[in-house]
């Protein structure tokens, strides 16, 4: 094992914020068996952003470019937080320098770079990972538990949801997500997440068809200054053309049942909605991201007189919970900052060297980044001719 691990997080913004302080917490969770974890930088263009959550989340110091990061000695661990277009060349730079990376999803902006990435992560001498960071989520591992088990069973059908309302504001200002090709909008944003937790339940889609993409606010307001995330800031009155998709639709066949699928972000009211409900063959769960403490539970008796969900408050019997927050008890509540955490946490402990056994389940890799790519790909495709069947 390592005697310490330095760290640094490229990308100061929405996300990049959450990954800082998710390798804060991480070795303050479960037993404590990683090595010391030094907090070294926080690398983002703009330097205010930078150095504010550099002290606001206690790291040694913030760098302007991820050059510098990449030549840092007492750097390992690099999370890279930035603009999908962004990520192949950080990530290529990063892993020739010898550095661990955790990249978030979409791996990249196009298959052809995300595979290229792949190329990259496979021959070198670190290790790579993706933050699909909702296979984190307790509720979601419980109900692929539940399946796996047996207790939901065989998947009959997958009916999901990732509803943001980000861009139903005509004010809302521009900025990287509203640019790239079809695609690239909320498919790429919340549909990448949708898409991999329903292979995670699921297991794999086989084909995609139904492919819909759509844009309902062709232009957006420059910012006056920088945006950090979804931020409302003051905009000008020049716009620029919105040029990718605000909602998105698809349905696929799993090699075991069939899904329906949509993502916005212009869904008015809801903020950060995942929400899907998966019909098995003993019953069915259901999990909204709104109320990330819970699920919902079907079980079906046989008696068919046993109609309707039951609520499941989650706790320390359920995955991540036991040794995963400060004060463990059942029904303190929790949400998508832990799964950050317990993200951070298992690429901390396959860098650390731990087995798989005495870790929690290992970050995707990015060949898995690669087939979430092919999935929003083969929806595009579908999308671009009709709806067309697209089989993977
Ligand atoms: N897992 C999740 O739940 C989740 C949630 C949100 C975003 N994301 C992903 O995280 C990434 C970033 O999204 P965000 O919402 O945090 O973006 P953001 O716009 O809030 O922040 C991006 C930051 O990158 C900085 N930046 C721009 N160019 C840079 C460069 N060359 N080097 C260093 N810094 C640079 C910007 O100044 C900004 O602070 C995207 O890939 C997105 O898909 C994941």
């Amino acid at each position: 094992m390592p005697k310490d691990l330095g760290v640094a997080v490229i990308g100061a913004g929405m996300a990049g914020k959450a990954h800082a302080a998710a390798f804060r917490t991480a070795s303050a969770l479960y037993n404590p068996v990683l090595p010391p974890i030094r907090l070294v930088s926080i690398g983002d263009v703009n330097p205010e952003f930078g150095s504010l959550a550099a002290r606001r989340f206690g790291y040694e110091r913030n760098d302007t470019s991820w050059q510098a990061i990449a030549e840092a000695d007492d750097i390992d661990v690099v999370s890279v937080v930035i603009a999908n277009s962004l990520h192949r060349e950080v990530v290529e730079g990063l892993l020739a320098a010898g550095k661990h990376v955790l990249c978030e999803k979409p791996l990249s902006d196009t298959l052809e770079d995300a595979r290229a990435m792949a190329d990259a992560a496979r021959n070198g001498s670190s290790i790579a990972r993706i933050g699909f960071t909702f296979r984190r989520t307790p509720g979601i591992a419980y109900i692929r538990d539940l399946i796996r088990n047996g207790t939901l069973g065989k998947v009959l059908h997958f009916s999901g949801r990732y509803w943001t309302d980000y861009g139903f504001s005509p004010e809302a200002p521009m900025s990287w997500r509203y640019k790239g090709g079809p695609g690239s909008g909320a498919l790429a944003d919340v549909g990448s997440h949708l898409a991999y937790v329903s292979e995670f339940l699921c297991g794999d889609i086989k084909s995609i068809s139904g492919g819909r993409l759509s844009t309902a606010i062709d232009k957006r307001p420059l910012p006056l200054g920088a945006v950090m995330g979804h931020d409302h800031a003051a905009v000008s009155d020049t716009f620029e053309a919105v040029e990718n998709d605000d909602y998105a639709a698809f349905s696929a066949e799993f090699e075991n049942g069939s899904g329906s699928f949509e993502v916005s972000r212009v869904a008015a009211g809801h903020a950060n909605s995942l929400n899907f409900e998966v019909f098995c063959e003993n019953g069915s769960a259901k999990f909204d991201q709104r109320r990330p403490a819970e699920i919902q539970l079907f079980l079906n008796d046989g008696s068919g007189h046993e109609n309707g969900y039951r609520q499941v408050i989650l706790g320390p019997g359920h995955p991540y919970i036991a040794g995963g927050l400060a004060m463990d008890a059942p029904e303190v509540g929790f949400g998508q900052n832990d799964a950050f955490a317990y993200q951070s946490r298992a690429f901390l402990e396959e860098v650390a060297g731990l087995s798989e056994a005495e870790s929690l389940p290992r970050c995707a890799t990015f060949d898995e980044g690669v087939r979430n790519m092919e999935l929003l790909a083969a929806v595009t495709e579908s999308a671009l001719n009709d709806g067309k069947k697209i089989t993977l």
